[in-house]
């Protein structure tokens, strides 16, 4: 069993489900590359102010960089008995560099380094995370640019309602993304702050140079309240709250993608390589991927949920709970990651059923409200113009026929306004290309709304 840097006051011997109990190593080991780089940055910062020598500086910084060798080999052993990463960093240093290590954690507590280090790390996985919606946004214009011709049925309540283009739906789905994208950009703005000098929670004696530290590190701005800055998750709870929004995105995404892909559908075929089958039933093709995604989602809800309660009664500063905001965090990062890259290799592998979509969009009335629109234009009142067409509807109903396959002269009983170029405005692409108000499923609509995407993912340079 190692010694233990805070035994001094202690007369016994820290039983060993204790050890067992409080370690986070088994999950904070994720955090050494940070963990080292800051210890490697408040070495130069105390060397810099003359609280140790430039020599001292030196060794501990080779030390350091041996250690993070050993780490990146996994040539390290962790043991309970060492709590978390920043103890078996600390105890190892002794081990490589010798006395000078016990120099090392001056002027700094566990609580401002753990700090620190979750902050650089989810710092570096939100930049990866934007960078893969990036990718996400890319794979959705280009879906809607591959397929501008397609018409499928839109829905509200899950019940067809009127004609729109596929690209449409894509679109909209690239506008979720976009938010997304931007509410991480945003959050990164908070978590690129750097907590080390809160020490414990009071500040330190010592005369330290956050703001070197934070120039070594990258960090623009220092948190101004030391107390502040070894209690705060808001950070975290931000980045998951994003991340929430952003599995609900992929999850109704997900949903549609299972919907579209039945029998009943038939909408879309998911590549092979991007399906799986079932071990009894030899004919089964299952979308298991956006199924695991949907599901995966109440995971990154729980994680939330996880730190808003772990949070939530805690009087300041730090307070051990909060070594639980690491494992529901990592999670939520992994598994957003993982979402997110197996949708960016699967949606180009989708084959569009484009005759399916059209005659879909073909049959249950989706032209009624432009027959009333029809109405409404040669004078008709639109409440008016809804009742008669509503007619209409019931009486082609009963026949088991659509509104463009009654005759002129039946049509004329709901209003003698219907003329015979009533069939040109009841059929797809005119009920299409008439939506050209902003934002509408137009086709030049969306042929600039994707240029309009194109300049923008050129342009962008995201994080
Ligand atoms: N493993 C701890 C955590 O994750 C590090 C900080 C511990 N600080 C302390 N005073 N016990 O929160």
């Amino acid at each position: 069993m190692a010694e233990k840097p805070w035994d001094g006051r202690f007369a016994e011997k820290t039983d060993k489900h204790v050890e067992a109990f409080t370690a986070s190593i088994a999950y904070d080991w994720r955090l050494y590359p940070y963990d080292i780089a800051g210890s490697i940055a408040h070495c130069k910062m105390l060397a810099k102010v003359g609280v140790i020598s430039d020599e001292e500086s030196v060794l501990l910084v080779e030390g350091l960089g041996t250690i993070k060798r050993e780490l990146d080999r996994r040539e390290f052993t962790f043991d309970d008995s060492l709590e978390d990463i920043h103890m078996h960093i600390e105890a190892r240093l002794f081990q490589v560099a010798g006395k000078v290590a016990q120099k090392l954690h001056t002027a700094r507590s566990r609580n401002d380094q753990v700090a620190l280090d979750v902050r650089m790390y989810l710092r570096e996985e939100v930049r990866q995370t934007i960078d893969l919606l990036q990718q996400l946004k890319v794979v959705l214009v280009d879906m809607a640019d591959g397929h501008l011709d397609v018409v499928m049925p839109g829905y509200t309540h899950t019940q067809r309602a009127q004609p729109v283009l596929f690209a449409h739906h894509m679109l909209a789905y690239y506008e979720m993304v976009k938010r997304d994208q931007a509410r991480f950009c945003d959050c990164l703005k908070r978590i690129n702050v750097m907590p080390l000098g809160a020490a414990a929670l009071a500040g330190t004696t010592y005369p330290i140079d956050r703001e070197y530290t934070a120039k070594l590190l990258d960090f623009p701005e220092i948190s101004p309240n030391s107390m502040d800055a070894v209690s705060d998750r808001d950070f975290a709870m931000e980045f998951l709250s994003a991340a929430s929004i952003a599995m609900v995105h992929l999850s109704r995404f997900s949903e549609e993608l299972v919907l579209w892909s039945t029998a009943e559908f038939g909408f879309i075929t998911l590549a092979d390589a991007f399906a799986t089958g079932s071990s009894i039933m030899p004919q089964k093709k299952n979308p298991d991927i956006p199924e695991i995604v949907r599901g995966k989602t109440g995971r990154v809800f729980g994680s939330l949920v996880a730190l808003f309660t772990l949070m939530k009664s805690l009087p300041m500063a730090y307070n051990r709970d909060m070594q639980e905001d690491k494992e529901p965090l990592f999670d939520a990062v992994d598994t957003l990651k993982a979402c997110l890259q197996i949708n960016i290799q699967m949606i180009p592998r989708i084959t569009v059923n484009r005759q399916v979509m059209r005659k879909a969009a073909s049959v249950g009335f989706l032209n009624a409200t432009d027959m009333a629109d029809y109405l409404v234009n040669q004078g008709m009142p639109f409440r008016k113009a809804h009742t008669c067409v509503g007619n209409a509807v019931a009486y082609a109903l009963g026949k088991g026929i659509e509104l463009d396959q009654l005759t002129l002269e039946e049509l004329k009983q709901f209003s003698p306004l219907i003329k015979a170029d009533i069939f040109d405005r009841l059929t797809l692409e005119y009920m299409i290309n008439r939506r050209q108000s902003a934002g509408g499923t137009a086709t030049e609509n969306v042929i600039r709304a994707i240029a309009d995407a194109r300049r923008a993912l050129n342009s962008e340079t995201p994080a």
